[in-house]
């Protein structure tokens, strides 16, 4: 025997302090670490097909944000299915989950030791331990009665943590929908406070009848919070509808709304139920809020009001029962300020706001998001691996991301793309001139055309050149931050999305 008794039971003893699970899991790993000399420890959770890692240590950061789908990493599976400790053959063919994300260097873990310990509570698998190093050999002196006393301690601390979790999401939501928690496509990524204290409202609020507002950003993940509170709420099994206020032209919008009967107007050839009658006993999710016309306004505050409602040419009123989860990247008090918004509807719509924190004001979780993207993309483009090098997340870290989440999934997946063609599809390395960050960083810090420059500018060409080179310029650098997406481009630049595509054909940047 290699391991002393009392080792394991200092690290069983000091797991009874940590404080947040968070740091509980990362305490493990890292006596764990000290105890076997290994190279990189994963601490993964297993939740519906895929493993997420809880905490590492001796990998990259941004292994922490993937989520490894089990079909797509015959390793993982391995271990899955094992139900015992797997001791992988140095020589193993089998790609490794960790492929290049192992720190220092690349080249050395071609061939190296590799262990995998399935983790259970009551005969049910709940996660597992993966733990590599360097010399094949490293790990040989380890019996399998000592590798399974670790899976043991490993499997305690993690059925622990799910237990109380699962205590506190009883008291805050009632009805926790299985669907809450699903993985995958809707998981809102984030252990930043800022993310972790929304997560915490989101579990609050869910369990509540309330209307919420959820502000924030383009692109900090609006509607995804919105599903959320959606499926952690009692209406989970009701259907969530989505009615997007800034497409809706005032022509239809009401009838969008609130439906229509047969012959109320030209082109009316059938009774059609409105968005609010299909959300009955659901949710129903206005985004960009904040563009709905005044008139519109009225309607709406009326049915919340009253809880009834009126299809176009019917007389009848319906009653409806739905909640309300509207989205704005506005700042809607001053809307309301202005009288471009309604007051009253704000007070019945802000009974619970919340707000997306920007990306830049959560550095942190850049790395988390980083990863959770390229093993995205790396499953999407049928990649080997996709690994990012420290100086391109360093750059992604370096940069302010005004388009903030869904510029940084823009950017992932673009620079993927590239560098598949060059690289081609076995394993791929985003190196920073895959992105193209760092030219509008250096543009916006070193060459900004202050009002100084332009006037000189218009010195020299005239004031209408000038400010057409001007505009030009604004356009395309906003342009670029918002990758190309146009509505987003018009709202940053607060101009009609329609004035925009016309300006820009003029100046040429279309
Ligand atoms: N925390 C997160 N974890 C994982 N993905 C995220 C997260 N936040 C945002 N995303 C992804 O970024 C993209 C943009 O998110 P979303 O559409 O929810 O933004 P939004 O706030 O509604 O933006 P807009 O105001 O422009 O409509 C989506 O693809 C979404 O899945
Ligand atoms: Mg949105």
């Amino acid at each position: 025997m290699s391991l002393s008794m009392d080792s394991l039971a200092r690290i069983a003893l000091d797991l009874q302090w940590g404080i947040s699970n968070q740091d509980r899991f990362q305490q493990l790993i890292n006596s764990l670490r000290q105890l076997l000399l290994c190279d990189a420890l994963a601490l993964l959770r297993y939740e519906g097909q895929l493993f997420r890692p809880l905490a590492i240590d001796g990998l990259t950061p941004d292994v922490l944000g993937r989520r490894f789908r089990l079909g797509e990493h015959p390793r993982l599976e391995a271990i899955a299915r094992a139900g015992d400790v797997v001791r992988f053959p140095a020589d193993s063919q089998l790609p490794d989950p960790y492929d290049n994300l192992i720190l220092p260097s690349r080249e050395q873990l071609k061939v190296h030791a590799c262990i995998g310990l399935p983790l259970f509570a009551n005969q049910t698998l709940i996660g597992a331990l993966t733990i590599d190093g360097y010399d094949p050999a490293q790990f040989d002196h380890f019996n399998d009665e000592e590798l399974r006393l670790i899976g043991a301690l490993a499997s305690a601390a993690l059925s622990n943590a799910l237990l109380v979790e699962r205590l506190e999401q009883q008291t805050v939501a009632p009805i926790a929908n299985p669907l809450a928690n699903k993985p995958g496509a809707d998981e809102i990524v984030g252990l930043s406070s800022g993310m972790l204290q929304l997560k915490k409202e989101i579990g609050v609020v869910a369990g509540s009848d309330l209307n919420v507002l959820i502000m924030g950003e383009t692109g900090v993940g609006k509607e995804l919070v919105a599903k959320a509170i959606h499926l952690a709420s009692p209406r989970a099994d009701h259907p969530l509808v989505y009615l997007n206020c800034a497409a809706l032209p005032e022509s239809v919008a009401e009838s969008e709304l609130f439906g229509h009967v047969k012959g109320a107007f030209t082109g009316a050839i059938h009774h059609r139920a409105g968005k609010f009658e299909m959300a009955d006993q659901g949710t129903l999710f206005l985004d960009e809020i904040g563009e709905l016309s005044l008139t519109l306004q009225a309607k709406l505050l009326r049915v919340l009001q009253y809880g009834d409602l009126q299809r176009i040419g019917d007389d009848r009123s319906l009653k409806v029962n739905v909640r309300i989860l509207a989205a704005t990247n506005r700042d809607l008090k001053g809307a309301v300020l202005a009288g471009q918004f309604r007051a009253d509807l704000y007070h019945r719509l802000s009974v619970f706001p919340i707000t997306v924190p920007a990306l830049r004001e959560r550095q942190e979780d850049i790395a988390l998001l980083s990863g959770f993207f390229c093993e995205r993309c790396r499953s999407q483009l049928g990649l080997g691996s996709l690994a990012l090098s420290k100086a391109a997340l360093a750059l992604l870290q370096r940069y302010p991301w005004p388009g903030n989440v869904r510029e940084l999934e823009h950017a992932i997946h673009r620079a993927a793309v590239l560098a598949r063609a060059e690289q081609g599809l076995g394993e791929v390395l985003l190196k920073p001139a895959y992105f193209s960050l760092e030219a509008s960083v250096q543009a916006d810090s070193q060459n900004p055309l202050t009002p100084a420059k332009a006037a000189t500018a218009a010195l020299a060409v005239g004031l209408r050149d000038a400010t057409d080179e001007f505009q030009g310029q604004l356009i395309r650098q906003a342009l670029e931050s918002f990758g190309g997406n146009w509505s987003a481009t018009a709202r940053h630049l607060q101009i009609d999305s329609g004035n925009l595509h016309r300006l820009a054909k003029r100046l040429g940047v279309k």
